[in-house]
């Protein structure tokens, strides 16, 4: 009998429309509307894709975002002119290799910083919040891109405000591009912004006036702060129409506090798709998964085949149910006491709709091979400790909070370490990620129930543990180790940081300081 690892290897070799093997879906969900076209990003304005070339100047600023309805919201953007285009938010789009020099002006009325989330930086290139400036100051970037192609994104980490700063919109895609990324993109005819589409998804609370509410209360900012309004490309309900071909979706989960169960789904039942990438860029080759977590921070790098379906079918990227785990003992009924927004983290919704224009296709066949994952070598690795947990009413890592001066964690450069991050029982899911360097799962042990039930990829590993990550998110119980290899070429000790991305939790100090020795 084939084991589902030689299952899933072959399923990767044929084409998709032989896996088409669809589950039942056990979980109603919400679906009304979705007649607001989704927002996808054009070649200026907000969101437009941007190829930077020459020095870039952004500056970080108040502005209104038009929304559905007519309704407009106060926003903060990145706003930039670039070949006499004027961009709020671009989405950068860089090879690998690439020198870029960036300017970040703060127009706001309190400190920011903007940092390169995923990039292998120095830390005075990384955007560190210890580097936050204050209004009217400027901070300079000038570093090369020497990631692996994949889905990056850039945010404000203003130190104290990063959570309500990136609520109200400091956060945008950095799409960095290599050979892989060209094979593939020919391989399967994509286009960026036609078939293969950023989607950030966020949660927002909207007053009536339609504008965004950032208010957490004492038990949400240490919690974490739920919108019931669930946006992609800032729209809510939306639709997009496809053809009956593959689209790739690169699925950033840009909330501050709620983690998505990604499905797609058909009428009530599951319709699968395939994995191609994680936070630090293309899987070795595509792997067929139904259901993956999505935790704040985290990216998701899919291919969807439509071209089974035919003219008239629906089809919807859904959150699916499941249990947050952010009650243990005492934290439950002090939920339960204070209650919190109507759309709990866990509760099903469906996020968009895919509406299909146009009759079956031919099927496309994909790749059997993406790119190459180079495993770390983890011999004589040192093991490192992290423990996560709750005193005080404040979220610990191996017992501080962040303070800005304390290097709790000091690595030596040029090796590896293993680090075994411990969730306590009584505690909630924490997104954990680091700086400056992507890092491998290793494994994961002690899982809940419904991470061991898509727990298909060796020592407890689920599909999104696969390849190179920067925020892993680590449930109450649970311990996962993650090999990270501290090799760059950068003079001197460099700084980062290492947090948790509910950034309601980063911002109450869910953080600490690390220092890699030169
Ligand atoms: Cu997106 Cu310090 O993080
Ligand atoms: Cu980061
Ligand atoms: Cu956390």
């Amino acid at each position: 009998m084939l084991n589902r690892r030689k299952f899933l290897a072959l399923a990767a070799a044929v084409p998709l429309t032989a896996v088409g093997a669809y589950a039942i879906l056990r979980t109603p969900a919400r679906a009304t509307g979705f007649s607001s076209p989704l927002f996808i990003p054009g070649d200026g304005g907000p969101f437009g894709v941007l190829i930077p070339q020459g020095k870039l100047a952004l500056v970080a600023e108040h502005g209104t975002f038009p929304l559905a309805g007519g309704k407009t919201t106060p926003f903060l953007w990145y706003r930039t002119q670039h070949q006499g285009k004027t961009y709020q938010n671009p989405i950068l789009n860089v090879k690998t290799g690439t020198q870029l020099s960036v300017t970040l002006d703060n127009a706001l009325d309190e400190g920011t910083i903007l940092h390169w989330h995923g990039l292998h930086l120095p830390g005075k290139m990384d955007g560190n919040p210890r580097d936050t400036i204050g209004p009217g100051v400027q901070y300079h970037y000038d570093f090369t891109v020497n990631n692996r192609s994949g889905t990056y994104w850039y945010h404000t980490h203003a130190h104290g405000h990063t959570a309500k700063q990136a609520y109200f919109g400091l956060a945008s895609f950095f799409i960095v591009e290599d050979e892989d990324e060209v094979a593939l993109r020919e391989a399967l005819d994509l286009q960026l912004g036609v078939t293969d589409l950023p989607v950030v998804i966020q949660d927002k609370r909207l007053n009536q006036a339609g504008e965004f509410v950032y208010s957490p209360n004492p038990m949400e900012k240490m919690m974490g702060y739920l919108g019931d309004t669930i946006l992609a490309n800032l729209t809510p309900t939306p639709f997009t129409e496809i053809g009956a071909r593959i689209y790739r979706f690169r699925l950033l989960n840009g909330s501050t506090a709620r983690i998505y169960k990604i499905a797609f789904a058909k009428g009530e039942k599951l319709f699968p798709y395939h994995v191609i990438g994680n936070d630090g860029g293309l899987l070795d080759k595509p792997y067929s998964a139904s259901e993956v977590f999505l935790a704040p921070g985290e990216r998701l790098d899919i291919l969807l085949d439509a071209s089974t379906l035919s003219k008239g079918d629906e089809v919807y990227l859904r959150s699916l149910a499941f249990d947050s785990l952010e009650g243990g003992g005492m934290m439950g009924g002090m939920m339960g006491v204070m209650g919190s927004a109507s759309l709990a983290n866990g509760d099903a919704f469906n996020i968009m709709k895919l509406a299909v224009t146009q009759p079956s296709g031919a099927a496309q066949r994909l790749p059997a091979r993406l790119s190459k994952v180079n495993p770390i070598k983890t011999a004589g690795a040192a093991v490192r400790a992290i423990n996560l947990e709750m005193a005080q009413m404040r979220w610990l890592i191996n017992g501080n909070t962040y303070q800005m001066d304390a290097f709790p964690i000091e690595v030596k450069r040029n090796t590896v370490e293993i680090w075994e991050i411990h969730n306590a029982g009584h505690s909630m899911p924490h997104p954990m990620h680091i700086h400056g360097f992507q890092f491998q799962v290793q494994s994961r042990q002690n899982s809940p129930a419904q991470v061991r039930a898509l727990a298909s990829h060796g020592n407890g590993r689920t599909v999104s543990d696969l390849g190179w990550k920067d925020t892993v998110l680590v449930w109450p119980g649970e311990t996962v180790r993650i090999a990270i290899d501290f090799s760059h070429d950068f003079g001197g000790d460099q700084t980062y940081v290492f947090h948790c991305h509910n950034l309601e939790h980063e911002d109450g100090g869910m953080m600490v300081n690390l220092r890699v020795r030169a």
